[in-house]
């Protein structure tokens, strides 16, 4: 039997894809494996958000070796993913054993493109096969998962100026309502209690449903708070422009919709974001998490925010870390800003110094793990219902997740099964996880 490894780099999208991928390959008699040196098949899922993600798959793809030490069997390797979109046939010329390049929407074709590398051919393709990508791949979750993704839109129409995204994963495409529907049953139907939507843009789904009306993301969370079975649905990532009313009263109503929005930024300055093309200003984002907030008042909320944008003054990163005092985040992502080639902001004058640019990152980063663990704090001696995901690294321990999306560890009691929901009194917390006592 041939073996698959898939590599995942970067964002939950490619996660997802990656397990597509496998399946798809298991689907077609191959067996999934961890261990590189005994795959038939590489594939590299790889990200091109940053510089560093980037240059990492070129320092992998000069440590695997094409054909295998013991058997001198040959191994094939593909580089999927948005490095393979953006850097297309040049993957070639820098790593001489790159058997097939593929972008992110073709991945359905993989078992043909398998067979023409087996043939000899050096592979490549970078067009873009939204729908019939979804459609072609088939779905059973691996076993004991309880938590899955789904992704239900791909690429961005925002062009963000520091951003390949909408370059490498195309113009913004939302799947049919009904064809989501149907995964998430057959997701719960495997054992899934939670389900995390997956977007670019999420909050800018409008996928048809079988009568040709297009659904908001509000409208299919409604629709799938209905089937039972499944007890949590969250959505990530959203953008501040497509916020609309009713998401925040989802957030009132739709009690299977957990308390938590991840919505970046990027930055607190109104004149950088202007420069970022990102939209909207400071004055809208508040806006936003205020009626938020009134809509569900225990939010957690998350943020992404870059540092070191082309021209970004003392001024405009004070601006930044106003906001975030004013803001207050649960958790947060933050970078320094990668210049991205063929991206507007790459070509901007007044590029910021790296150690300008760690300088601001660490400043940002202190104040937002301040947060972080004062959020985490202010949970001490609250009640949480927690969906136990596995075991932990102690014997009879248990670790799950809280609603707001911190990992909980607790010992076990009374036969609690991964997949439970369970009510834990906290007690303890760090930057990233509580711990606390389950409640009988
Ligand atoms: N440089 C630094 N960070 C970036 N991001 C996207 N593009 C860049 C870039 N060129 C960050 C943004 C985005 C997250 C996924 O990655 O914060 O929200
Ligand atoms: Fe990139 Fe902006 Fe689109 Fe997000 S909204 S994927 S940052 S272009």
């Amino acid at each position: 039997m041939k073996k698959i490894f898939v590599k995942t780099y970067g964002c939950q999208m490619n996660e997802y894809d990656s397990e597509r991928m496998t399946e798809l390959m298991q689907s077609q008699g191959y067996i999934a494996t961890n261990n590189q040196d005994e795959a038939d098949v590489v594939v590299l899922n790889t990200c091109h958000i940053r510089e560093k993600a980037t240059e990492k798959v070129y320092s992998e793809l000069g440590r695997i070796n094409h054909s295998d030490i013991k058997s001198g069997k040959q191994r094939l390797i593909a580089v999927a993913g948005c490095v393979a979109q953006a850097e297309g046939k040049e993957i070639f010329k820098r790593a001489k054993n790159v058997d097939m390049v593929f972008g992110p929407q073709s991945y359905h074709k993989l078992p043909e493109y398998i067979k023409a590398a087996n043939d000899g051919q050096k592979v490549f393709e970078a067009d873009f096969y939204e729908e019939e990508k979804f459609k072609a791949l088939p779905f059973t979750p691996a076993p004991h998962k309880v938590s899955s993704f789904l992704s239900i839109q791909e690429g961005c129409d925002k062009f963000c100026t520091f951003c390949v995204v909408p370059y490498t994963r195309g113009a913004e495409f939302s799947r049919k309502s009904y064809d989501i529907i149907e995964e998430a049953k057959i997701l719960i139907d495997n054992g899934v209690k939670e389900i995390t939507l997956l977007g670019q843009n999420v909050n800018a789904y409008h996928g048809k449903d079988y009568n040709g009306h297009t659904l908001s993301l509000a409208e299919l969370c409604h629709q799938l708070s209905e089937i039972s079975g499944l007890e949590r649905i969250r959505y990530t990532t959203s953008h501040p422009k497509d916020m609309s009313d009713d998401l925040y009263q989802a957030h009132r109503d739709i009690e299977k919709l957990m308390p938590y929005l991840h919505l970046p930024i990027q930055s607190g300055s109104d004149r950088i974001l202007q420069k970022m093309n990102r939209k909207h200003s400071r004055h809208d984002y508040i806006e936003i998490i205020h009626k938020m907030r009134q809509a569900r008042p225990d939010l957690a909320l998350s943020g992404d925010f870059i540092v070191g944008f082309p021209d970004e003054s003392d001024k405009d990163f004070e601006d930044t870390l106003n906001l975030v005092k004013e803001v207050r985040y649960a958790s947060s992502f933050s970078f320094k800003y990668s210049p991205r080639p063929g991206t507007p902001a790459s070509e901007l004058e007044n590029q910021i110094d790296e150690n300008i640019k760690s300088q601001r990152l660490a400043i940002l980063q202190e104040l937002l793990f301040e947060q972080q663990k004062s959020f985490n704090q202010s949970l001490i001696g609250k009640r949480l219902s927690v969906l136990v995901e596995k075991q932990g690294r102690h014997e009879g321990q248990l670790v799950g997740r809280s609603p707001y999306l911190q990992s909980v560890y607790f010992d076990t009691k009374n036969n609690i099964k991964i997949g439970d929901i369970v009510s834990i009194d906290i007690s303890g917390f760090s930057l990233n996880s509580l711990n606390g006592d389950v409640v009988l």
